[in-house]
């Protein structure tokens, strides 16, 4: 009898959170499309004024950069680090709430609140931990498969790299080097190609190589962020992915009143997803 009321309890209480889940989604895709719309006739912050009055990095004066120290907690993603790195999170990358995650990439890199509070909700779901009583240490986001994946462009992967935390400086000097546009300006077919190699060079060296789809848009997103907030300008990106440090005078390039929403962010993403080409015969090359 016990058994069957627990299991039964379990049904339902799994049932409720899945369904609680797609609620939730369904929400901030509504939330996300209202804010879409919003910044197709609302006007877009000047160039010099992105970052509100008052918020760290306010015309482009960001706090003191101060790099990660021994015990000091630092995750695979180069902007959560950047952000304690400059002590817009806790410098120790410890302990942190993910709803001051949440105001932290809304208030330095310009998302809009839709993504701001999916992306966190989403990690503290994954990892079963509540979104609004909760913390989090930076590390905590190296768990391989969720946010962590092989094939990245800034850490080699996780079986070669133990410590997610570091940026691989080589990898980032192939991509900083991959800029075919003005300038030596990095484009989204450049993104494609150098995502391309990347997995085809994880599949060649790494037996325990997985990726995906999920993971696949989840790397794409961060190819497309270098190119939405940072605009593919590689001494930007120098500083911000070899440093994990915020330019002096920097802003982000996303000027739109609400954010860069996901809707939005969406697109880029397919479009460096599109361009990539896995398929062993090219060896990673485009067809002529
Ligand atoms: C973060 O790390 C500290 C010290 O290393 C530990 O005491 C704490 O429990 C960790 N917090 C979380 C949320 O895991
Ligand atoms: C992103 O684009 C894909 C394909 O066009 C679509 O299926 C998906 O629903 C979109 N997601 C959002 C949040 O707009």
């Amino acid at each position: 009898m016990s058994f069957v009321a627990t299991a039964s309890s379990r049904i339902v209480l799994g049932l409720l959170s899945t369904i609680i889940d797609q609620l939730t989604s369904l929400g901030v895709l509504a939330w996300d499309i209202g804010l879409t719309i919003y910044n197709t006739f609302a006007p877009e912050h000047p160039v010099g004024q992105v970052v509100a009055k008052g918020m760290p990095g306010y015309r482009g004066k960001w706090p003191e950069f101060i790099p990660p120290k021994e015990g000091d907690s630092r995750s695979c993603c180069p902007a959560l680090n950047a952000m304690a790195n400059h002590g817009i999170l806790p410098r120790d990358g410890k302990n942190i709430k993910y709803t001051d995650i949440n105001a932290a990439i809304r208030a330095t890199f310009n998302f809009a609140p839709s993504f701001c509070f999916f992306v966190p909700h989403f990690y503290a779901s994954k990892l079963s931990r509540s979104y609004a009583h909760d913390t989090i240490n930076l590390s905590d986001f190296n768990v391989h498969n969720i946010i962590e994946h092989d094939a990245s462009l800034t850490r080699h992967d996780a079986v070669i790299q133990p410590d997610q935390g570091v940026p691989a400086q080589d990898l980032i000097d192939d991509l900083l080097a991959s800029g075919t546009g003005p300038n030596g300006i990095i484009t989204a077919a450049d993104l494609a190609a150098v995502c391309t190699r990347r997995r085809c060079e994880s599949k060649a060296k790494n037996s325990q190589f997985s990726l995906s789809l999920g993971q696949k848009m989840f790397g794409s997103s961060n190819s497309a962020t270098l190119l939405a907030h940072f605009g593919g300008i590689p001494s930007d990106l120098r500083v911000f992915l070899k440093e994990e440090r915020l330019p002096d005078g920097w802003e982000s390039k996303v000027r739109k009143p609400a954010g860069l929403t996901i809707s939005t962010f969406n697109s880029t993403v397919f479009r460096i997803e599109l361009g990539i080409d896995e398929s062993p015969a090219t060896d990673g090359k485009k067809h002529a």
